[in-house]
């Protein structure tokens, strides 16, 4: 097999081709990834010189980029995306076009080409809040931020090309990843560099919102499962029922980093921030798998990572990420009387 991954420099891309290269060792994988703040080639720093694997810098929504890594595929899976909730409340544009006409793109050349599996990567976000029982995968779609419902408007149109030309397409929806290799935007790295170097975690609201912390591995796992079993035209929840409030989450890191939790800073809540996600993982359980992390083994294994790879995230922590963190958390910090 010959697959293209896109966005496979990024956090649960690396994760993915590093097993997948791992599992199949007479496959070949090659690499779309446009490189953006978040795409870093040092995640893939030792698979570099594998014969197996190959990097091309591109965009998803660059149809002369696409067709020139698709011809010889036989199959897609598509992390390519960009992801964070912040920014997609302060700049939904490029959300947009990536997540949803990215996969256009992918979708046109990948049936033109004839490639035979198609694996959108959606996310358990495009659900909405969960207040009572884990969503099913029939359960209705209520995304509540542009992050989400570009999410959602890009695996609708992958289920589409199932539905109208019976192309086949998979698509799965992934719980909250956490683990190596994880830009420092998101809670978990953010809590855990944050406390490391002695600055304040910044806790949307009462910090009482739950998510359902996988284990990256456990994500990547499922998704090469599917990539192998997964039915055409169904839709696969990937969680592992991790589930943990920020609260207690920020507390756990600093138990584990020995360091006290008057770090811990209430700041201003996030826009029409969800309360919970939660999904039943059923489907994918009766093909087999099972997360091999819960929830504290899951956190544990990605603080230590954190605390053994400061050369990884250290750097990341200056220009952009340094303008990003000014403008997303100085206000709040001040506003709660932290100075940040
Ligand atoms: P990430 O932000 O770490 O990485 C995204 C990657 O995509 C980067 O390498 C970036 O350079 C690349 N990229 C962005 N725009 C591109 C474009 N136009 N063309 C080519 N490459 C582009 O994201 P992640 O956390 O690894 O998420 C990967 C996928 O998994 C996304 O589709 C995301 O929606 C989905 N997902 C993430 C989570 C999570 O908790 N992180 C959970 C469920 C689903
Ligand atoms: P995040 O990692 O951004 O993932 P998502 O919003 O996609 O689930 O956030 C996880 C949870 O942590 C979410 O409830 C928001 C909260 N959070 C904070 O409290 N403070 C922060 O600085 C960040 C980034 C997130």
């Amino acid at each position: 097999m010959k697959i293209l991954v896109t966005g496979g420099a990024g956090f649960i891309g690396s994760n993915f081709i590093r097993m997948y290269l791992d599992r199949h060792p007479d496959d070949v994988v090659v690499n779309l990834d446009k490189l953006t703040y978040a795409g870093n080639l040092e995640n893939l720093r030792d698979v570099e010189g594998d014969a197996r694997y190959s990097f091309v810098k591109g965009d998803i929504c660059d149809r002369e980029a696409v067709d020139g890594v698709m011809p010889g595929c036989d199959a897609v899976v598509n992390f390519a995306a960009e992801t964070h909730v912040d920014r997609s409340i302060g700049d939904p544009e490029g959300f947009l076009r990536t997540d949803i006409f990215g996969v256009h793109v992918l979708l046109e050349s990948a049936r033109e080409h004839g490639v035979g599996r198609f694996v959108q990567i959606s996310t358990d976000e495009v659900y909405g809040p969960a207040l009572g029982d884990p969503f099913p995968e029939d359960a209705p779609l209520n995304p509540r931020n542009p992050y989400s419902a570009s999410k959602a408007g890009g695996e609708y149109l992958a289920r589409s090309y199932f539905l109208t030309y019976g192309y086949p397409v998979i698509v799965t929806r992934g719980a909250n990843n956490i683990g190596p290799n994880q830009y420092p935007e998101k809670a978990l790295p953010l809590f855990t560099t944050n406390a490391i170097e002695g600055e304040p975690l910044p806790l949307y609201g009462s910090g009482e919102q739950e998510r359902d912390y996988m284990h990256v591995l456990d994500h990547c796992a499922g998704v090469d499962l599917l990539l192998e079993k997964g039915e055409p035209g169904e839709i696969y929840n990937i969680g592992a029922g991790n589930h943990m409030r920020n609260i207690d989450m920020a507390r756990f890191i600093l138990r584990e980093l020995g360091k006290s939790e008057d770090l811990i800073v209430h700041v201003r809540d996030r826009e029409g921030h969800d309360f919970r996600y939660a999904i039943d993982s059923s489907k994918l359980r009766a093909l087999g798998w099972s997360p091999e992390f819960d929830a504290e083994g899951a956190v544990r294994d990605a603080i230590r990572w954190y605390v053994a790879n400061p050369a990884w995230w250290m750097p990341l922590k200056s220009g952009e990420y340094r303008d990003y963190y000014e403008r997303m958390y100085r206000e709040r910090l001040e506003e709660a009387g932290a100075s940040g």
